[in-house]
């Protein structure tokens, strides 16, 4: 008989549903040796939770997120809440002997990351992080190739995370408060780009050489009222950077990038090749090979969906028949589930200790904006 982990979920709105869709659906697509079974949901909203935990298939539901840490049939707690209290939520669970899985960025601050890391190093539980891009079957391919050495020595680094939805009129939520968020598009987008690049390329940022970080939008309504508050997070931040190797990097994100819903974009350009990849053309994975005839020169549109040959292909449908955002959740549910049941994953997760080195580079971005200078990571703890 298959083992079951017993998971609870605390947060109920879009990550909530993100995850539940991928707790639940992770057994009927992937063959494991361990299943989730969807113990618990913790929310505030006492009014719409037990029909969230009711639609999405929760066992239970409690508006006390505390009461997990002391329920000892659950052994992974999935902390899908805004950023000012995964500390404190992650944390909790680690000492209660739990596995967590904790949303992105890893904190909304650095002390909280590295608060977070400290807890994972003493704790004999397994930590991830939901830097779900790595999944995507394409981005897989990616990283297959670029540890194939089939564009070789890594020169330059392009990514940019731009959206439109954050303009005058989108209310003060928590995303637009450092108290809760730490930072705005930086920590929010930057931190998914940051991650792929350090995640494909394999090597640690080494110094971040210059960065520009801006509010426009200095005020806006708070929600359920007439009344405006300030919004004190960037709407954008860009920054220049260095790989160990030498490689250039530059990182752009926004929130006000028109015509842009969510475009997520990285290119690599190495000795023998390139890479290019766009959240919005998700099972697509371009590449350059510099090594065939100037006459069949060329991008290459490589659509990552076929079973035997791509990552994840074998657990969804027929070859082309295609995988979206929600399958980047699952995917990575049956390699935390992989982890768990100490096999291999198809490639690295994320886990507290790699998501901390993400956030250096975020807080050093953050640094060389604040004080218009280079800053070496080795002076960010
Ligand atoms: N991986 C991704 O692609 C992705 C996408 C969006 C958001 N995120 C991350 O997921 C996290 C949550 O974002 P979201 O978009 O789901 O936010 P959201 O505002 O849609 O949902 C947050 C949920 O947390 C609950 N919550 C807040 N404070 C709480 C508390 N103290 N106790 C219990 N519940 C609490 C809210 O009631 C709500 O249900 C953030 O860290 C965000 O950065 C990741």
């Amino acid at each position: 008989m298959t083992r079951t982990i017993e998971v609870a979920l605390i947060g109920q709105a879009f990550m909530g549903r993100a995850h539940s869709n991928a707790w639940r659906q992770v057994r009927k697509f992937f063959d494991l040796p361990l299943q989730p079974g969807l113990h618990t949901v913790a929310g505030r909203d006492e009014e719409s939770l037990a029909a969230f935990a009711d639609r999405q298939g929760w066992g239970r539901a409690t508006t006390r997120w505390r009461d997990i840490a002391a329920d000892d049939e659950i052994g992974l707690v999935d902390v899908s809440t805004p950023n000012h209290v995964h500390r404190e939520m992650a944390v909790a669970m680690l000492e209660a002997g739990k596995h967590v899985a904790c949303e992105k960025p890893l904190a909304g601050t650095l002390a909280d990351a590295r608060a977070m890391r400290d807890a994972a190093r003493r704790s004999k539980a397994r930590t991830f992080v939901w830097f779900n891009y790595r999944r995507c079957p394409a981005i897989g391919l990616a990283w297959q190739l670029m540890r194939e050495k089939r564009i070789g020595r890594v020169y330059h680094v392009r990514a940019t995370y731009l959206q439109s939805w954050g303009g005058p009129d989108t209310p003060l939520l928590w995303r637009f408060q450092k108290k809760h968020a730490g930072s705005g598009a930086h920590g929010d987008l930057n931190a998914h780009i940051v991650d792929l690049a350090r995640f494909l390329v394999g090597e640690e940022i080494v110094e971040v050489h210059g960065a520009v970080e801006r509010t426009f939008v200095k005020e806006r309504v708070i929600p359920g009222t007439r009344k405006k508050g300030r919004s004190n997070v960037d709407d954008s931040v860009a920054f220049l950077a260095s790989f160990k190797g030498g490689a250039t990097a530059s990182f752009e994100a926004t929130r006000l990038a028109g015509g842009h819903l969510n475009d997520n974009t990285i290119e690599i350009n190495g000795e023998h090749g390139s890479l290019r990849w766009n959240l919005e053309n998700l099972n697509e994975l371009w590449f350059y090979d510099g090594t065939v005839s100037p006459r069949e020169d060329g991008w290459r549109r490589i659509v990552a969906t076929r079973g035997g040959e791509h990552p994840y292909a074998d657990a969804w449908w027929p070859d082309g028949h295609i995988s979206g955002y929600e399958h980047t959740f699952t995917n990575q549910v049956a390699d935390i589930l992989r982890v768990l049941a100490r096999r291999k994953p198809l490639y690295p997760v994320p886990d507290f200790a790699d998501a901390y080195e993400t956030q250096r580079v975020l807080e050093a971005a953050l640094v060389s904006a604040r004080e218009r200078c280079a800053v070496k990571l080795s002076e960010v703890r």
